[in-house]
């Protein structure tokens, strides 16, 4: 039996790291959904097209194309971005043009289309309560502001990325403040969802959490 599952939660909060180790043990596909939202804000920018201007953005998703490689890497309009899209200000830029109706549904329309067939792990924000309403498991994975700005700065100093502590810390705050609190399908936890708080737990102790889930639902993985 292949199943869906859906993981959202905030920012920096290991979604994609957690959904991208699901995929290999059950051999299932991950689609990271807020990559989707980064390339518009990343597109908007280099066509000079406010974040805030809906119609505008509306009208320039419908001529982009957002494709994804089986490592995880991003190519917008043919153009590898998967890094490009990770900087501070295109992640403040993805939380701006996703408040948006009229993106949302575009984008949550061809994430549909994409998981129909089943065997999907889609990451994000309102995967559990608008995207995959039916999926079979529903992980809502959390953890501290602080633990997620460590995180965060980690990767950093790992990829030689300069970086300033605080302003790393609110980000994350403003983000948080900014995708919980929008009008159309803010982040927040499905009422089926399990949460999993990962401040302290490593990788591996919350995919044996979820493992734990996919054995209560009898899903077979090796
Ligand atoms: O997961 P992420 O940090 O790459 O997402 C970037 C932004 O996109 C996030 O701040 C909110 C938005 N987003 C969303 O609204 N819905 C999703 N399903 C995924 C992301």
């Amino acid at each position: 039996m292949r199943i869906n599952i859906a993981i959202d939660g905030p920012s920096a909060a290991g979604k994609s790291t957690i959904a991208k180790k699901c995929a290999k043990l059950l051999g299932y596909s991950h689609l990271d959904t807020g990559a989707m939202y980064r390339c518009v804000a990343y597109k908007a920018k280099k066509e000079g097209i406010d974040w805030n201007d809906e119609e505008k953005l509306a009208e320039m998703i419908k001529n982009m194309k957002i494709d994804f490689d089986k490592n995880g890497n991003v190519y917008l309009d043919h153009e590898d971005v998967s890094q490009k899209i990770r900087t501070n200000d295109i992640s403040m830029g993805a939380s701006s043009v996703s408040r948006h109706l009229k993106v949302r549904e575009c984008l949550v329309e061809l994430q549909q289309q994409i998981a129909k067939n089943k065997g999907y792990i889609l990451d994000g924000r309102d995967i559990g309560t608008v995207v995959l309403k039916d999926a079979e498991l529903k992980i809502y994975l959390v953890a501290s502001a602080s633990a997620r700005a460590e995180r965060r700065i980690k990767e950093y100093i790992e990829k030689g990325i300069d970086f300033d502590r605080d302003e790393i810390i609110k980000d994350i705050e403003r983000r948080d403040y900014q995708d919980m609190h929008r009008e159309h399908s803010p982040l927040k936890k499905a009422e089926d969802a399990i949460e999993i708080d990962s401040s302290d737990l490593t990788i591996d102790e919350v995919v044996s959490k979820i493992k734990n889930e996919l054995d209560r639902l009898g899903v077979v993985y090796d």
